[in-house]
């Protein structure tokens, strides 16, 4: 069985005390066993995240990552500073990323290595604008984002991958995919990973799904074969609505 995942991606939102007080709300609750649970803060918050979550069943991961060890990059954060404050997984290639800091399939494709040099594991984002959909392109789309940012790395390493579809047009609009759409994108996925590498590959990496995944209609979207969890975005934000959220796998 696939590893169930539910990841809170907080993008730019709480401060110190904000971030205690949402983990705070967490680690109230029971997490379920069969399901990998992880949260993303922002950088100024993962350390004291990753001290407060160090005994409870809650991965920290980063929201981003530069491709360098390290050297002159202002404002960039490397893995191996990531390492230091306890954070082994990083969220690579979020359509925000793309579209408002210019990270090309390219520099991706770096930055998976760096993660993969550091054995971190990569959440490895991708997804299609409205108009590539409209356009009927949407597949083409994703296809070329995964071959050339991720298709690169050897089979062996697929074990720090895993794989996150969001659709742009969902993504904090309200607007979700259908489960019927995303399981036809994740299931387009799964048989790209499996021609490249291998059907056992394919069968084991998890893909999530992320877009206006709500508690509201997590449960059928988990529901689908392809579909192994979530990237949640503004639900992530509420400690109850995360956790509704966790506990939507049937
Ligand atoms: O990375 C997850 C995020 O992009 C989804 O955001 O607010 O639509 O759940 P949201």
């Amino acid at each position: 069985m696939r590893k169930q995942i539910v990841a809170g991606n907080w993008k730019m939102n709480n401060g110190l005390d904000k971030t205690m007080e949402l983990l705070s709300g967490l680690k109230t609750q029971v997490i379920p066993e069969d399901v990998a649970v992880i949260v993303a803060p922002a950088f100024t918050n993962l350390y004291n995240a990753f001290e407060s979550l160090r005994t409870y069943p809650i991965a920290v991961a980063a929201q981003n990552m530069h491709q360098a060890t390290s050297g002159a990059f202002t404002g960039e954060v490397s893995a191996t500073m990531l390492k230091s404050v306890g954070v082994t997984t990083v969220i690579l290639g979020h359509s925000e990323r793309r579209a408002m800091f210019w990270e090309t399939n390219e520099i991706l494709a770096a930055k998976v290595d760096t993660a993969l040099e550091n054995d971190m594991t990569a959440i490895f984002c991708f997804g299609e604008e409205l108009e590539e959909r409209k356009n009927d392109n949407h597949f083409n789309i994703v296809k070329e984002q995964l071959q050339e940012g991720l298709f690169h790395i050897k089979a062996a390493n697929w074990d720090s991958i895993v794989l996150a579809y969001e659709p742009v047009w969902a993504i904090g609009t309200g607007e979700t995919a259908s489960p019927e759409q995303a399981q036809e994108m994740h299931k387009f996925v799964r048989n790209l990973v499996s021609d490249a590498f291998g059907n056992d590959v394919a069968e084991k990496v998890s893909i999530l799904y992320g877009g206006s995944v709500k508690p509201g209609n997590a449960a059928e979207i988990f529901s689908k074969e392809d579909v192994d969890g979530g990237l949640i975005g503004g639900a992530a934000l509420k400690a109850d609505d995360f956790m509704a959220i966790v506990n939507a796998f049937a």
